[in-house]
């Protein structure tokens, strides 16, 4: 997310860890956010962009402008948040009669969602004629915005000034997104979903150790056809894969996933190509690779596939009898082929196994040419949310203490960095 003009006291201090360890709980543990809501249709998914945040972790401080409450009532956002919801510059619950500035200093960032067209113009004039206005003008902390207006609205000369404006003054606009308008006209103006500006704003937490980095990953099971219907594969799920990819985009790299049929959503901001047999894999992640800084081999790739797929789905007679065999064929080594690429890209393997696990990681690490492999055992989880796993580099075993995936996923981000810079 590009902050040109955010002031680095500002982001740097945003950026620091919170006082709770998130690396293996919620993503916005120890975050406070503060969330402001303008007066759009949009405003009912501020109800359950409140929710999220805290589902995240985060605690959520909700501040609307007279006009919101005319969409939602601030009972509601109360219920959801379990803070009390400001509305008036003259609060009287606030002891020093000073809500803009008590409520302003306890966040990390302060979210506007939705932002109107009207809102964004008094934002980017600097006025401070009601609570939120002035709560955005007294912040010391990172402003986060995401407009929502009609297509028309947005699509004004004077919107899109404002709009220049705000970036050049380092405050992230987050969309608007495409689609069907609650006037019935499509176009640009609709609100990001509340699920993909919770990512953007865990995104926006994160240190960017792999700005400018291009990663390449493969994730999921393959599937290699024996006939129209059926077909050889595996019990992957993706999830490994997709959180590496999420990990990384959130870490600020250009990311390409290369996925095989998993039912996952592709994460945000992320490049996603589908495919389903090793040779369509392959044949997906080698021109890729050859411009990537970072490949990440996640993919349960078959090892062999059905030497000659039947076009026709085969007959139970045609097998002739109680017993019928399949030829095989050795499929490629999508890995070994990046890592022998005369410039390679930094390449990570992974090695489930159900036993001698070290043995095997190492091995491999050697054999495929690789400065890291990560290496679980299979009982440890395959499949599901969590796993154990272990880090094998040149200097040996490091296990890791994370088991959930997208804690290990951060982890392994952080390594890969950590290489990249030395
Ligand atoms: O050799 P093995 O299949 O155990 O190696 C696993 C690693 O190699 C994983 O990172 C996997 O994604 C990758 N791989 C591959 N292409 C294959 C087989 C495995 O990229 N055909």
């Amino acid at each position: 997310m590009a902050l040109p003009g955010q002031s680095a006291r500002s982001l740097q201090a945003a950026q620091a860890s919170p006082s709770s360890s998130s690396v293996d709980g919620l993503e916005l543990a120890g975050r406070h956010i503060l969330l402001g809501v303008t007066g759009g249709v949009a405003a009912y998914k501020a109800a359950e962009l409140t929710r999220q945040l805290i589902k995240a972790g985060a605690t959520v401080r909700v501040a609307m402008t007279e006009a919101a409450t005319r969409f939602v009532a601030p009972a509601t956002f109360q219920a959801l948040s379990g803070q009390a919801v400001f509305v008036d510059a003259w609060d009287e619950r606030v002891p020093n009669l000073m809500p803009h500035i008590e409520l302003s200093r306890e966040a990390d960032a302060m979210l506007v969602a939705p932002a109107t067209a009207d809102f964004l113009a008094k934002v980017v004039q600097g006025r401070a004629d009601d609570l939120l206005s002035t709560l955005v003008l007294a912040r010391d902390c990172p402003l986060l915005v995401a407009p929502a207006m009609n297509r028309q609205m947005w699509d004004n000369p004077a919107t899109q000034r404002n709009v220049a404006q705000l970036a050049a003054d380092g405050i992230a606009v987050l969309g608007p997104d495409e689609g069907v308008q609650a006037c019935g006209e499509t176009g640009f103006g609709r609100m990001l979903e509340p699920e993909v500006l919770v990512e953007e704003v865990i995104a926006f937490f994160t240190p960017k150790v792999l700005a400018g980095k291009k990663v390449l990953l493969t994730a999921g099971p393959t599937f290699e056809a024996i006939d129209p219907v059926r077909g050889i594969t595996n019990l992957s799920s993706g999830r490994m894969g997709y959180a590496l990819a999420r990990a990384a985009r959130q870490a600020g790299a250009e990311v390409t996933l290369v996925s095989g049929p998993t039912g996952l959503p592709c994460p945000v901001g992320v490049a996603r190509i589908d495919v389903t047999s090793a040779l369509e894999m392959h044949g997906a992640v080698l021109p890729q690779a050859v411009d990537a800084d970072v490949f990440i081999a996640v993919a349960a790739v078959a090892d062999y596939r059905p030497a000659a797929p039947e076009t026709r789905k085969i007959k139970k007679t045609a097998a002739g009898g109680e017993a019928m065999s399949l030829a095989l064929v050795r499929n490629p080594d999508i890995l070994s082929d990046v890592a022998a690429l005369p410039r390679p890209p930094y390449c990570v393997g992974f090695a489930a196994e159900s036993h001698d696990l070290a043995q095997y990681a190492e091995s491999k690490r050697i054999k495929k040419n690789l400065p890291l492999v990560v290496g679980n055992l299979i009982a440890d989880g395959f499949g599901g949310d969590s796993n154990r796993v272990i880090l094998f580099d040149a200097a040996g075993a490091h296990p890791l203490d994370t088991t959930r995936k997208d804690g290990i996923a951060r982890a392994i981000v952080a390594r890969v960095a950590a290489a990249l810079a030395s």
